[in-house]
């Protein structure tokens, strides 16, 4: 068969990686790639949101199946496109993707079908959400204001005091910050606990979901400084019962079904283990990244019999195989991220790593050398039998990388490490 990835991260890298040890795969191609990409599979600079072209180029390299990586061509509808030509792809239809392209709609599913999900009130005038602030919740002091459209996830913003809350509305409400995607938004209440990343395979009828991961979001060790797209990433992440026992997913199916949703692909939760059990905070149509960097090195099927079962509605007859162990998966960034980076930096010894993997997110290939491309450059990622031992492992192949101004985080997976062994 041959397959194209469409994407340009460490999340795609990951995922064309996983697929080369597939016996059924002929040729791997991918829009647009990167550098790390370019060395194993053949890349072809198209617009992602040009699916005309994309949809030429598979029917020119007789491509039997696309997967889509970033939530972006899903939610300007790439799957209708692709079904409308009946090529077969991987990723949930444009009305689906609302579940993460707009917040409401996913808060009103959530409601809809018994997710459990912070409470929450939508509003798209000003002064309503205003003065919602200052009379209705005048108890809560700490809420979250979140734009309802994409925002290249910058939407959301914790607010700890009331007067913090009404600076934001206007922000995105009056001053739109965010365009159109602030012309409605949500205010909920703020929930504590830790967070977990539990993605499935959904094929429309069966949900199939990978074992829980974690992200870890903020620029400095101990989740301070501010949010990145992830620095880093482990699985099996620590769970709660109820999280096991799947009634979240359960739901969801049972809701997909009953608003006639063609969803063939990846449902991605983003869990808080709340004191009153797993919440919702947000869902995401696609894998996650750095999750996916920690998730397929640990995964012991064909990934292809997956895709295809998705998109086949055969998933029932799977059952996914885990490595028994960790996975531990570290970004290293360019300095100056997330702020206005640095690019153009060599980047040293990436052949002295032995017993990890290292998925590329913004690499340059030139002369036989790589450079720093992107804010965030490279995640490494090891597995071991216990997670003290795929942290030491993965810090150990780090070390050895050298860029100018590299740096990561230091306690990717320790949060939970000591009571895990
Ligand atoms: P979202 O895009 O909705 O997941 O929000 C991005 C991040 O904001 C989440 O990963 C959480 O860290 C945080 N967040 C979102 N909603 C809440 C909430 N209700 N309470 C606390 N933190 C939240
Ligand atoms: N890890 C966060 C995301 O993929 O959205």
């Amino acid at each position: 068969m041959n397959i194209l990835v469409i994407g340009s991260g460490g999340r795609e890298h990951a995922i064309i990686w996983k697929l080369k040890q597939s016996k059924n795969i002929k040729k791997i191609f991918c829009i647009p790639g990167n550098s790390g990409i370019s060395q194993i599979a053949r890349c072809e600079k198209i617009d992602i949101l040009d699916f005309k072209k994309i949809s030429d180029f598979v029917i020119e390299h007789k491509i039997d199946l696309t997967i889509v990586g970033p939530e972006l061509p899903l939610s300007e509808g790439i799957v209708d496109y692709f079904n409308d030509r009946k090529l077969k792809i991987f990723g949930p239809d444009k009305k689906s993707a609302q579940l993460e392209a707009s917040k409401i709609f996913a808060k009103q599913f959530m409601k809809k079908y018994n997710i459990p999900t912070a409470n929450f009130e939508v509003f798209d005038n000003y002064k309503e959400a205003r003065k919602h602030l200052t009379s209705h919740i005048s108890h809560l002091t700490s809420v979250v204001v979140k734009a309802d459209g994409l925002c290249a996830g910058k939407g959301v913003f914790i607010c700890n005091t009331k007067e913090e809350a009404k600076q934001i509305i206007k922000k995105v409400m009056v001053d739109k910050i965010f365009g159109g995607s602030g012309n409605r938004i949500v205010i909920e209440e703020k929930l504590a606990g830790e967070e977990v990343s539990l993605l499935a395979f959904c094929d429309g009828k069966s949900i199939l979901p990978l074992i829980p991961s974690q992200d870890h979001k903020q620029i400095f060790d101990n989740d301070k400084g501010p949010n990145t797209g992830g620095m880093g990433a482990y699985a099996p992440a620590k769970t709660c019962p109820e999280l096991v026992s799947g009634s979240i997913f359960e739901n969801f199916l049972t809701g997909i079904k009953k608003e006639k949703l063609n969803y063939k692909g990846i449902i991605y939760a983003g869990i808080m283990l709340t004191a009153e059990g797993p919440k919702v905070l947000e869902f995401n149509v696609r894998f996650g990244d750095p999750e996916t960097q920690a998730l397929l090195p640990l995964m012991k099927n064909d990934l292809l019999d997956l895709f295809l079962a998705t998109v086949d509605g055969e998933l029932k007859k799977y059952k996914i195989i885990w490595v028994d162990g960790y996975c531990v998966s570290v970004v290293l960034a360019s300095g100056g991220y997330p702020g206005k980076y640095e690019t153009g930096k060599e980047i040293f010894r990436l052949k002295k790593i032995k017993d990890a993997v290292v998925f590329h997110a913004g690499t340059k290939f030139e002369n036989g050398k790589y450079f720093t491309n992107g804010g965030r450059v490279l995640n490494v990622s090891a597995i071991d039998t216990t997670l003290d031992k795929a942290i030491a492992k993965v810090y150990g192949n780090v070390e050895k990388i050298k860029f100018e101004n590299m740096h990561y985080r230091r306690d990717i997976g320790k949060r939970n490490a000591d009571e895990r062994g």
